[in-house]
């Protein structure tokens, strides 16, 4: 197991920060490039290890997928999921929940059986979010009492599969996906609802490949086997994670001196929450406008130092910032007063327990705080540097690769040495982020020295 030791950061930090592509997107690119017909062209994948299992799991269907990872650019060759042969095991997912839940709603289509199996913190997470409205549907998914692995059993009677209206209890993407993504292969009309709207990255690339989508309000449908056969093969340019980007804002905005500029970081409206936290929280900070790459708008995104201001985080805001909130805390943290996060009880189901792990991290670096059944209670620091009472600080990231960043950037901040424990797991979504961590160090002490 990796661990690394990170010491507080002196100097300037001034930096332009290339960030690695949407995870969100680059797995989707994947599995629409397989699926439609024809040749599709990805441009900035994400080169983390969640991606490559889509990838992989593709190519064990008989995908020709072309994967170049000095330019980070994959070439699909799209036959339809009916050329899809049956693997000769079962795929393994790794870490990624995304992969797992959206290929359980596409593999119920298949004529033939699939089992999706993934690591430890995988095959503890809830499935039965996604085999509930599958079995609506029609599709027979044996479990491990709601958990990995999944088998998939096969389709084999002609429009086996039916669409259904599912209205989904929770505000989440992978749901949302999985069902739309099974109503592709579904005989009639499919329409998902939710309490608020989920990432959109689904329909939007849907719709970029030819199948007809339908979004209002918190409801999306869709029209199944027309859609599939609509589908043609595009060229995709992948935007920067802005969840990736949010380490290096909160950094930005935490540092007592400090311009960080996060490049290309895809804007969403229903990714964008962490701007909005920096609009609410006198964070201060520029966004320029840049593009809109393929169906994702971008921009540059410049964070400064900052004297942030608590404020409640909650309701519809979290589906939109749900990914960020653990180095969102960081950030409160360092705030004046008092943050209060809540509704956010989906992230005790994430790669580990999100409301317990972040409380232990902020506790472990001195910070007062309260864990609640759905969130947290910050008192922020009001920009005083962490300061823990032990010689060197130790947070177990229980391999949640979030959380090891966050920590990461906290110790830049902080007064003692922050050890932290499973850092390998970065890998899941952002290989490069020690690289540039250590660059950006390196850069603040020369700034010091001159
Ligand atoms: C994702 C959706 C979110 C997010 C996850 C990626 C996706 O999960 O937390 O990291 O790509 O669809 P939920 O949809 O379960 O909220």
């Amino acid at each position: 197991m990796a661990e690394r030791t990170i010491n507080k950061l002196e100097g300037r930090a001034r930096a332009e920060i290339k960030i690695p592509g949407d995870k969100s997107i680059s797995h989707r690119s994947i599995i629409f490039g397989s699926i439609a017909k024809g040749e599709t062209h990805v441009e900035g994948f994400l080169n983390g290890e969640d991606c490559l299992c889509t990838m992989q799991a593709f190519q064990a269907l008989g995908v020709d997928i072309d994967y170049n990872e000095e330019n980070k650019t994959l070439d699909i060759c799209g036959a339809g999921m009916e050329n899809f042969i049956k693997p000769s095991k079962a795929i393994y997912l790794g870490n990624s929940g995304t992969a797992m839940r959206l290929l359980a709603g596409l593999f119920s289509g298949l004529n033939f059986s699939t089992t999706l199996t993934g690591d430890e913190s995988l095959s503890g997470r809830p499935m039965k979010r996604v085999i509930d409205p599958l079995a609506l549907m029609g599709a027979e998914i044996d479990s491990n009492d709601g958990k990995a692995p999944l088998l998939i059993n096969p389709n084999e009677e002609k429009f086996k599969l039916k669409g259904i209206e599912y209205n989904s209890k929770i505000a989440s993407a992978q749901v949302k996906s999985a069902v739309l993504l099974a109503g592709l292969n579904a005989d009639g009309l499919t329409t998902v609802s939710e309490p608020h709207k989920s990432r959109d990255h689904t329909e939007r690339m849907l719709e970029y490949f030819g199948a007809q989508v339908m979004s209002t309000g918190t409801s999306v449908s869709l029209l199944g086997k027309d859609s599939l056969k609509m589908m043609s093969g595009r060229e995709i340019q992948v935007p920067g994670d802005i969840s990736s980007a949010a380490f290096y804002m909160v950094a930005g905005a935490i540092l007592s001196d400090a311009q960080l500029k996060v490049l290309k970081v895809g804007i969403n409206p229903t990714r964008d929450g962490i701007i909005e936290v920096l609009d609410k929280m006198n964070v201060d900070h520029d966004i320029y406008q840049s593009d809109n790459y393929s169906f994702e708008p971008v921009a540059d995104i410049m964070v400064r130092s900052s004297n942030p201001q608590a404020m409640v985080i909650d309701g519809e805001i979290i589906p939109r910032l749900i990914d960020e909130i653990p180095v969102i805390s960081i950030l409160a943290a360092q705030a004046e007063g008092q943050t209060i996060i809540k509704d956010a009880a989906e992230l005790k189901v994430k790669e580990s327990n999100r409301i317990r792990s972040t409380v232990n991290m902020l506790k472990a670096l001195g910070v007062e705080v309260e864990e609640t059944d759905d969130g947290m209670i910050i008192e922020g620091r009001n920009t005083k540097p962490f300061d823990p009472d032990l010689d060197e600080v130790v947070i177990d990231s229980h391999g949640d690769h979030r959380l090891a960043m966050s920590a990461a950037i906290a110790a830049l901040h902080c007064t003692k040495p922050v050890r932290i424990l499973k850092t390998e797991f970065v890998n899941t979504s952002f290989p490069d982020f020690f690289d540039i961590l250590d660059n950006i160090k390196e850069k603040a002490l020369v700034n010091a020295q001159n």
